[in-house]
């Protein structure tokens, strides 16, 4: 995995390397928006993925300092930078990965959602350029708000005539992340073992962690400290915003993230069996047209949306209540992308 490849270090790393030429396939993947807060260290981890053989850094501005750096680095992927608009093709042609980390961050007191008038412009086109330069690609949306930049990129897919509902993917694997580590600390069990499936959205209420079904399973845990750990999930986001002070949101969390996520797309594509990650995607298993919920992945990206599974009073009052938000989230993604 990418985590026991970073622990395992410099040495191991290049016998992979070796290993991973001769037997794993080629692999492309791009990062758009790969100068920022996100892209740099994004770029750095998945420099250090044997499963990528071919790393593009594309952003408006910056893109061949960053590249130059981590190209030195000696795993396997071979590394490239791509600035502006006219290198964007070369940066995404062959790409079977697209990690889309570009556009603008919180500042404290803002919501998601007032990144909208920017984001959603930046996503429209570097979608456009998707469909024009790698339509097959997989597409890993970390760009704010991702319940509405996801169904932009659905529908900009859509007039484009490439849209596979199958291949995009907003990345909620940081609401994982801190799930599991809020929820670890407080059962005071290894974090390392533990799981929580997160569903809905990504944006504060629609955030629902599903802690009744977190393993191991803690039986010290109160209705108190169930509340408090999903208020502390859902606001996790706001706290970094606010502990950064203006100097933007999560970068180094996100970029984790959104390794382990590009990571288990990745073994899906490969074939590796079981690949399964939390992830908003088009879904039928609410009435909404999007829904995070565990997702198995595999050769054509997703495989297999899995259902809630069972949910406590708590969860399944938060499940309503997120619905209406969401739905408003998700409408205004396609109206914007169907007016512009
Ligand atoms: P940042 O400002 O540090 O970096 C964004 C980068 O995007 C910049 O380098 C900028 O030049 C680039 N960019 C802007 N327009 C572009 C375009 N048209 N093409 C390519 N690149 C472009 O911001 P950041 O902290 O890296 O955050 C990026 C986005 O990720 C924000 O929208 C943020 O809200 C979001 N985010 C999402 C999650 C999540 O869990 N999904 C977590 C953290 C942050
Ligand atoms: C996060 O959850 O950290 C990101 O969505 C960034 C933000 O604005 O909170």
């Amino acid at each position: 995995s990418l985590e026991s490849a970073v622990r395992r270090g410099d040495a191991s790393a290049s016998s992979c390397r070796r290993f991973s030429s001769d037997s794993t396939p080629e692999r492309k993947v791009a990062i758009l928006g790969a100068a920022g807060g996100i892209g740099q260290p994004l770029a750095l981890l998945m420099k250090l993925n044997p499963l990528v053989s071919s790393l593009a850094l594309y952003d408006i501005a910056g893109t061949p300092g960053v590249a130059a750096d981590v190209s030195h680095i000696n795993t396997r992927a071979e590394v490239a930078g791509y600035a502006g608009d006219e290198q964007l093709g070369k940066a995404l042609e062959g790409s079977d990965v697209v990690i889309i980390p570009a556009g603008v961050p919180r500042k404290p007191g803002m919501t998601r959602d007032d990144l909208f008038n920017i984001n959603a412009g930046i996503v429209k086109s570097l979608c456009t350029a998707i469909s024009k330069y790698c339509p097959n690609a997989v597409v890993n949306m970390i760009s704010n708000p991702v319940n509405s930049t996801v169904p932009i990129a659905s529908e900009v897919f859509k007039k484009a005539g490439t849209y596979n509902e199958r291949r995009l993917f907003g990345v909620t694997t940081l609401d994982v992340v801190r799930a599991k580590t809020f929820y670890a600390g407080k059962a005071k069990v290894p974090v390392a073992g533990v799981n929580v499936p997160v569903v809905g959205g990504h944006a504060g209420i629609t955030i629902l962690p599903l802690f009744s079904q977190a393993t191991p399973a803690s039986n010290d845990l109160s209705d108190e400290d169930i509340k408090a750990l999903t208020k502390r999930t859902q606001d996790g986001g706001t706290e970094v915003v606010e502990a950064k002070a203006g100097k933007g949101s999560a970068t180094l969390s996100m970029a984790y993230a959104g390794a382990i996520f590009a990571d288990a797309c990745l073994k899906g594509l490969n074939g590796v069996p079981d690949v399964v990650e939390c992830s908003f995607v088009q879904s039928s298993i609410t009435e909404l047209p999007f829904f995070a919920s565990k997702v198995r992945l595999g050769k054509n990206g997703v495989e297999e949306v899995l259902g809630l599974g069972p949910l406590s009073d708590f969860e399944k009052e938060g499940l309503e209540k997120l619905k209406p938000e969401l739905k408003a989230s998700i409408e205004k993604g396609i109206k914007f992308a169907q007016e512009n």
